[in-house]
């Protein structure tokens, strides 16, 4: 169900504005990611971690030697991306950028952090705009990001913003990159995300917040399995 190659034959605008989206927006360690899959897994919808195109920016820029100042250049990467997301026998994600395995690279704290100064970029975040709204096919769409509910899908039928301690995030945080044998201090992972978090929420466009009508769930505490199952029977009261 993981949609990420453009079909030829894209939906159009009223065609696609009945299949249901369901949003999740929150802090880096909020828990989006997994819940996200979760939750799509269970429904059989289609899934979109947006963050990963942000991040694969910043590595198509870093690979081209563009400098993440440079928003004309950095534009064109956005609008050129190549990029193909696949599983290997094992059922784990593979994700290729121009022809290469980058799944290791996309998930580095510096691959965060590059990917937040991109997406401050206007023309950037509109390039990537349309090739999001593209994964809203049938049977329905689970979305996690910064902005699925205020920006990219601001007529989903559910939007949940997902919130942790920051003391919490940055254990998880950490515990996702050592299970995927990235080493690095707690501490300063700590300091990154919290760059990243003020980054993303002042930045002047789509910065980091709830949607108006979104439905908060604070992750604190709370096991994988239970959040999903809020998230569930929020969909099940639609
Ligand atoms: O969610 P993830 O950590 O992969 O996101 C990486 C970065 O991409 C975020 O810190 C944020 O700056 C940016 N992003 C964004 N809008 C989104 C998703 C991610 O600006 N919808």
């Amino acid at each position: 169900m993981f949609g990420w190659r453009k079909k030829k034959n894209q939906t159009t605008e009223t065609e696609s504005s009945g299949i249901p989206v369901i949003t999740l927006d929150g802090p880096s360690g909020s828990g989006k990611g997994t819940i996200a899959r979760r939750v799509a897994d269970a429904l059989g919808y289609h899934l979109l971690d947006s963050g990963a195109l942000y991040r694969l920016v910043a590595l198509a820029a870093e690979d081209a030697c563009v400098a993440l100042q440079n928003s004309d250049n950095l534009t064109e990467v956005a609008m050129q991306l190549d990029v193909r997301f696949d599983s290997n026998p094992e059922g784990d994600e593979v994700v290729w950028l121009n022809g290469e395995d980058v799944t290791q690279r996309l998930r580095t704290e510096q691959t965060g952090a590059g990917a937040s100064k991109v997406a401050q970029i206007p023309a950037v975040r509109d390039a990537l705009f349309e090739r999001q709204r593209a994964f809203r096919k049938a049977p329905g769409l689970v979305a996690d990001g910064r902005d699925m509910g205020t920006q990219v899908f601001p007529d989903a039928p559910l939007k949940i913003y997902l919130t942790a301690s920051a003391e919490e995030r940055a254990k998880r945080r950490h515990k996702q990159l050592k299970d995927k044998g990235l080493d690095v201090s707690l501490a300063a992972l700590s300091r990154d995300i919290e760059d990243r978090d003020r980054r993303d929420s002042e930045r002047t466009v789509a910065p980091l917040k709830p949607a108006m009508d979104a439905r908060f769930l604070d992750t604190t505490g709370q096991t994988i399995e239970s959040v999903t199952q809020t998230v569930l029977d929020w969909v099940a009261e639609l």
